[in-house]
């Protein structure tokens, strides 16, 4: 899928094709009380699923970037819970996530279900504030940072006998099947390119986030045994503010369609519910949901060795990232 005009036929023909297998989770299972962080959640799918699990009882602590002062105040109309926090960070530039671990640590002794969700298509390339291709940085490793803070504050407490394991769930994408192999001695570095290429470069940092999502499934349950569920889905092509970069000429084709064969980010957000809700997902780890049906992601990012390499590559990306390394 390299070129938009092939995203668009298949994203038509996926939503031609849609037939819900795994059932919605039912308004009416509440999550009361659970302390739910949503990164992106200003906008499209993230607002929609920051409304939906405040509506079921949770509180929900929004993580966006700065400018969007009244995103919160709609999450609180819309689910009718006042249990919502807005939190800033700018996920490229892994300074700034981690002043968002710092502001986690004083807002909340615990997260149980961290939809991680924020997630760009950039006009032409960019670089995140470190210097690394900016979906890269975003899509994949904003979240190996925070997810790493999260378990060293304590704020993700992997499940013992008796406690319900919490949930970190990936917004990824189907564009990550046919990407090509990631280049673990290039691991993140700028390239340039246009528009036209973007979905390839796309494609590319959603295969390294659902690589990371099964390596880390894999290494925060060794034994086999659900102590942190880990999941990664692809929502569909859902009529968001995605495509906000698209060319000026393209916005006029883009935005119709968009409207009349995408998902509303309310619908879209059901498989996001039902990885963050149901029992069923709670139970296990590694799940990959394209929409409502499970499947299996792409072989590269189920294989056990290129997560192991994506894990040694990046820990030493960070290396010199680290707060209080100058
Ligand atoms: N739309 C689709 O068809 C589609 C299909 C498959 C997967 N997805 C995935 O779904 C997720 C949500 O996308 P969406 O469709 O809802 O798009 P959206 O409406 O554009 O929302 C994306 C969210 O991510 C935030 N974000 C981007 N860069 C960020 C950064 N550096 N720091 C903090 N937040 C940042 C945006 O914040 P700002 O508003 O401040 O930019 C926005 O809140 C993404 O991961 C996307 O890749 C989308």
């Amino acid at each position: 899928m390299k070129s938009i005009t092939g995203a668009l036929r298949a994203a038509i023909g996926q939503r031609a094709k849609e037939r819900p297998a795994i059932e919605p989770v039912p308004k009416s299972q509440r999550i009361d009380g659970k302390v739910c962080l949503v990164t992106g959640a200003n906008s499209g799918l993230g607002k929609a699923v920051a409304i939906d699990l405040a509506a079921r009882g949770g509180r929900v602590l929004m993580a966006c970037r700065g400018g969007h002062p009244e995103a919160g105040e709609e999450v609180k109309h819309r689910s009718g819970s006042s249990a919502v926090q807005m939190l800033k960070v700018d996920l490229a530039d892994l300074a700034s996530v981690h002043r968002l671990g710092d502001e986690l640590r004083a807002a909340t002794p615990r997260i149980d279900i961290a939809v991680l969700n924020a997630g760009l298509m950039p006009r032409q390339a960019s670089q995140s504030r470190q210097g690394f291709e900016l979906m890269f940085a975003v899509h994949f490793l904003a979240n190996r940072v925070l997810v790493a803070r999260l378990l060293e504050d304590g704020l993700l407490q992997p499940a013992d006998a008796g406690s319900e394991a919490p949930r970190i769930v990936l917004v990824s994408s189907e564009t990550h099947r046919g990407a090509e192999p990631i280049d673990f001695d290039r691991l993140g570095a700028f390239v340039n390119y246009s528009f036209k290429d973007g979905l390839k470069h796309y494609g590319q940092s959603k295969l390294t986030q659902c690589t990371f999502a099964q390596e880390l499934s894999r290494r925060l349950n060794p034994t086999g045994e659900t102590r942190v569920a880990v999941h990664a889905l692809c929502p569909g092509p859902i009529n968001s503010n995605i495509a906000r970069e698209a060319p000026l000429l393209l916005r006029p084709v883009l935005a119709p369609i968009m409207k009349a064969f995408f998902l509303s980010p309310a619908k879209a957000a059901l498989p996001v519910t039902y990885l963050c809700c149901s029992d069923a997902a709670g139970e296990r780890t590694g799940l990959y949901l394209h929409m409502m049906r499970e499947k299996s992601p792409a072989p590269e990012a189920s294989d056990p060795q290129n997560g192991a390499k994506l894990w040694s590559a990046s820990e030493a990306l960070l290396r010199p990232h680290a707060p209080g390394t100058s």
